[in-house]
């Protein structure tokens, strides 16, 4: 008997059962469909579609784009390809030695004029705003990249974390990423007007924020809490014509995360800020969620995965997400104890 004889069998029992029989049946079927649709989607995204054009922001006709943690990993290469595809710069950082280089770097190399900002984050001063709202001031600004973000030094559990590494993180990753897009994005929606194309602001957000993450809690909730705002914002934005997106990454090679050797699941820099400039607008990984990109492939496989079994906050996501962090805390603490004992 086939399947579908047995359930009709099962079904004419009762017109109780045979409702319920039929619901859950639709349910699946919907289930199923919803999962197919999105995964054929985020194929599309990832491996189909041609890379998004940059000329709806104003590429090539002298707009200029903000990128904060620019002389390093992830800001470098944000910055980098960004001049590439022609957009005027305004590079924030701490080391005024890497923003001239790189200054001048990208000057030579793309054609495209570059100003710098040399300041710390971490000190919410009146001062830091100042500089960089005179900076912006009278630029056609298209796009800023809040990309500066600090995270816990080696894993730690949240009672043990040293107060300036609570306080750093919470003012680089949150406070300040407000304050500057405040500073920044009134001329986004200004230049997008006056100029007939789009805006765009891009957050960087994290896996450590989409999962809840132990010993990396404080790390965690600061890119939990972009995430929401982000996506708030993008909502408020949209008729003003400006795009809002937070991107979420796995590891990426950094000094931040501390991974030197690339792997299918960790690109370099430049292979991740390629898949995300490549798919902005599109979701990819992060199919069910509004104004969200997870731009590289086996993040976004990753992401799905996580998102379509047990769920991200789950109770089993964190017992692995514990353990795994678990681990890590436990080699950079025998690093450390060794590198003590050779000095
Ligand atoms: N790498 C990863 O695995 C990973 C994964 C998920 C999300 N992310 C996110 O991606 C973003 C970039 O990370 P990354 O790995 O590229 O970091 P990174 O390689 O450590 O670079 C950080 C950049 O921020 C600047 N910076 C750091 N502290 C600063 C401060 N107090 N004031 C001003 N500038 C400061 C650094 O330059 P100076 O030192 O010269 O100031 C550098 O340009 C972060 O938001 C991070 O949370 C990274």
């Amino acid at each position: 008997m086939s399947f579908l004889n047995q359930f009709q069998a099962l079904a004419s029992q009762s017109k109780c059962l045979n409702v319920a029989l039929w619901s859950v049946f639709c349910l699946g079927v919907l289930k199923a469909t919803t999962l197919i649709l999105s995964f054929s989607s985020m194929i599309f995204d990832l491996f189909l579609l041609p890379a998004v054009s940059f000329s709806q922001y104003g590429a090539k006709k002298g707009k200029y784009c903000v990128v904060t943690g620019a002389s390093d990993g992830i800001g470098k290469e944000y910055a980098r390809q960004l001049a590439k595809r022609g957009f005027n710069l305004v590079l924030i950082s701490r080391t005024l030695s890497k923003l001239e280089a790189l200054k001048s770097d990208f000057e030579s190399k793309y054609g495209v004029q570059v100003r710098i900002v040399s300041l710390d984050i971490s000190k919410d001063t009146p001062e830091n705003y100042e500089a960089i709202s005179e900076t912006c001031k009278g630029l056609p600004i298209t796009i800023l990249v809040n990309n500066v973000g600090q995270s816990h030094s080696v894993p730690v559990p949240f009672l043990e974390t040293e107060e300036k590494e609570l306080r750093d993180i919470i003012t680089i990753n949150t406070t300040a990423t407000l304050m500057i897009t405040q500073i920044v994005a009134p001329t986004i929606v200004q230049t997008a007007k006056e100029s007939k194309c789009k805006g765009l602001i891009l957050t960087m957000g994290s896996f450590g924020g989409l999962l809840p993450t132990p010993l990396l809690a404080t790390y965690s909730g600061s890119k939990a809490f972009l995430q929401s705002w982000s996506a708030a914002l993008a909502g408020e934005l949209k008729e003003k014509n400006v795009d809002v997106e937070i991107v979420l990454s796995y590891l990426v090679t950094s000094a931040m995360s501390k991974v030197r050797r690339t792997s299918i699941m960790i690109p370099n820099p430049t292979q991740f800020v390629y898949a995300t400039l490549k798919n902005i607008g599109r979701r990819c990984g992060a199919q069910e969620r509004y104004a969200t990109i997870t731009p590289y492939w086996s993040h976004a496989m990753y992401h799905f995965f996580i998102e379509n079994t047990v769920g991200v906050s789950s109770k089993v996501a964190n017992a692995i997400n514990y353990s795994f962090h678990k681990s890590i805390r436990v080699r950079a603490l025998k690093k450390a104890a060794r590198q003590a004992k050779q000095q």
